[in-house]
This record gives structure tokens, C-alpha cells and sequence, in this order.
């Protein structure tokens, strides 16, 4: 891994407009991510990761406004033009959807859909991108690539679908994949080779890979560093071994007590933190997490913790600074 920062987001606001009020999808958001690493953010439904991601890849909804700044080596991204973002989205930065049907048109043939990015991105004759299409379907452990261009999503299973998409991100060989709970819509055997898939992909080609999640036990397996995410805010952040071994955010407790220890029904998982995540159009004054933080502190009401030095790069928003009740025995 190099120290090269591809990604540099600073202050970051992602805000709509709502005949509720305005929703504050993201407040203040610093992060970085370097060439070839793999960052993960993990959080509850509703923290707002999916807007992070999308923020990074300039696609903002109608209703939406960004403040702050997000670099791409060195290239403002905030308010550029569609032009500039178009040549980066796609071709530098590509993203892969939770769903890989909303991605996918179920009226092209894969085929025709993986060539689509590299033709618009680079010159290449129909021939060429053919070849590459299926070297790249290889890549992703599909059998029989040839005739898996002249099918429809459809006749793939769910897996399958994934890895096209897979293929489709990795085509025009992008520095940066930004994949949106890449896994959740697969049975675990598969979300395992699909995380196993990334992971190898990585490593071959050299791409920094941002996972969204809202399972910390996803992540842990297979990030470099990690930020937690909390109604719209990160609250700690650090190498995967600070969240996972040493966290010190109450937030990041909770979740780690989510994850289902081996063997353990998988509905167990449903049974996290207590209480509901904050209203984003109705955020508090202090801590968001305070209503449901069993560490609560007067404090906590009046005033937002920003992110702080824990030791070396991990930082944590809390106030509370004892120890945490939770043993790090889960992934033991
Ligand atoms: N276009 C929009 N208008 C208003 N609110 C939105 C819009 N898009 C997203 N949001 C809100 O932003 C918040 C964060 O959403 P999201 O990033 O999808 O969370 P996550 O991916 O962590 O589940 C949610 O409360 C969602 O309702
Ligand atoms: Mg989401």
C-alpha cells in the first residue's frame, strides 16, 4: 500500500431539501483513502454511507447540496462540471450496487453492457472489447465467459449477476471501486466468494476498494482501515485491528456485539442495539448517539463530540473515556 491519498474528503455536508425540513445526510466528514487500500464504513441503515459513496462519485440527488470539499488527486469534485465528472466516473472510480439488477439493464445482453463503459471511456474497437469482456468475466471466476456474453441477466443467478457487475466496475481498470453492500442480497456461502472475489481483485490489479456495510463482521475480515458512520456523522475511525480489538466508541461496541458468533442463527443478528437511529431531519444538539449510549453522560446532551486522537490514526467522537464493558472475544 502507498501513502498516496486518491480520495481526500474534507468537512464534508451532504443536505436535502424536504417538505420536512432539511435532511442532514452527512455532517462534517473527513476521510481519506489511498491507493490500493480497502476502507470499510460501516454503519445502521439510515447513517447515511450510501450518500457518502454517491457524494464521491458526484451523483447527487435533485434535492441535494454538498458542502465542503472532496478531492480526486488533487481534482476538486464538489461543484465540478458534468464533464469532469464524467470522465472520472466509470473510468476511474466505479461502484457496484447492493442490487445487481438495478444496475444492470435486463434488456442488454451482458455482453453488450460490460463493453458499453470501455467503449464510451476508451477507443476501442468492438472486437477488442469483446476480448477484454471476457477476459474480465475470467477474472471474476465465471464459467464459460463467451456464452456468458450473449445472455441476459436474468439467466444468471444472483452470484453471477454480482460478479458481472464486478467485471463491469473493473473493465476500464479504475484506481477506485466504491461498492454499496456488495453482499447483502446473497446467502452467506456466496457473499463469502464474493468478499474472497474483491479481496483477490485487489490484490491482482492494485484498486483501492470502499465497502459500505452495515455489518462490522463483513468488514473486519477484509478491510485495512474502517470509519463508522452514526446518524450521518463518522464517530470513530482507525485500522480495522483499532475498531475490532481496541474501539472506543460506545456506537462501534454495539455493533460489534451484533455480529453472529459462529454457529449462531443468523436472525440473531437482529437483536443490536436497542432504540432507533436519530432522525436526520431532526438531528440533536449533542451526541446522536446519546439516547441509546449506556455510557450517557450530561455532557452528552449539550455538546456534538468531535473526532479525536485515540493513538496514532484511530480517532473517536465520544466524551466517555473509560473502559468499554465488551470483550474483543467475538471473532476469538
Ligand atoms: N433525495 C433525498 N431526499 C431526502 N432525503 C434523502 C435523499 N436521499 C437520501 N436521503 C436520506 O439520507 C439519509 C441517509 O441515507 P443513506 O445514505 O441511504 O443511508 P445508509 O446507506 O447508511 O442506509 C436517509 O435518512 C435518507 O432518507
Ligand atoms: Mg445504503
Amino acid at each position: 500500500m502507498t501513502s498516496e491519498a486518491l480520495i481526500e474528503v474534507r468537512s464534508l455536508d451532504i443536505e436535502f431539501t424536504t417538505p420536512d425540513g432539511l435532511v442532514r445526510a452527512g455532517t462534517g466528514l473527513d476521510l481519506d483513502i489511498h491507493a490500493g487500500e480497502f476502507v470499510g464504513i460501516v454503519g445502521e441503515s439510515g447513517s447515511g454511507k450510501s450518500q457518502l459513496l454517491l457524494a464521491l462519485l458526484g451523483l447527487n440527488a435533485k434535492n441535494g447540496r454538498l458542502r465542503g470539499s472532496i478531492r480526486y488527486r488533487g481534482t476538486e469534485l464538489v461543484g465540478a462540471g458534468k464533464n469532469e465528472l464524467g470522465r472520472i466516473r466509470g473510468d476511474r472510480i466505479s461502484m457496484i450496487f447492493q442490487d445487481p439488477m438495478t444496475a444492470l439493464n435486463p434488456h442488454l445482453r451482458i455482453g453488450r453492457q460490460l463493453t458499453e463503459g470501455l467503449q464510451r471511456h476508451r477507443k476501442t474497437t468492438a472486437a477488442a472489447a469483446r476480448a477484454r469482456a471476457v477476459e474480465m468475466l475470467r477474472a471474476v471466476h465465471l464459467t464459460e465467459p463467451e456464452r456468458r456474453l450473449d445472455q441476459y441477466p436474468h439467466e444468471l443467478s444472483g452470484g453471477m449477476r454480482q460478479r458481472v457487475m464486478i467485471a463491469m466496475a473493473l473493465i476500464c481498470e479504475p484506481e477506485l471501486i466504491l461498492a454499496d453492500e456488495p453482499t447483502t442480497a446473497l446467502d452467506v456461502t456466496v457473499q463469502a466468494q464474493i468478499l474472497e472475489l474483491l479481496q483477490e481483485l485487489r490484490q491482482r490489479f492494485g484498486t483501492a476498494v470502499v465497502m459500505v456495510t452495515h455489518d462490522l463482521g463483513v468488514v473486519a475480515q477484509i478491510a485495512d482501515r474502517v470509519a463508522v458512520m452514526y446518524g450521518g456523522r463518522i464517530v470513530e475511525r482507525g485500522d480495522v485491528d483499532d475498531i475490532f480489538y481496541r474501539s472506543r466508541h460506545p456506537y462501534t461496541e454495539g455493533l460489534r456485539r451484533a455480529i453472529p458468533r459462529l454457529g449462531e442463527d443468523r436472525a440473531a443478528r437482529l437483536a443490536t442495539i436497542p432504540g432507533n437511529p436519530p432522525n436526520l431531519a431532526q438531528l440533536p444538539r449533542g451526541c446522536p448517539f446519546a439516547p441509546r449510549c449506556a455510557y450517557h453522560m450530561p455532557r452528552c446532551d449539550a455538546e456534538m463530540p468531535t473526532l479525536e486522537t485515540v493513538a496514532g490514526t484511530h480517532r473517536k467522537a465520544c466524551f466517555y473515556d473509560g473502559p468499554l464493558a465488551d470483550a474483543p472475544e467475538v471473532l476469538a
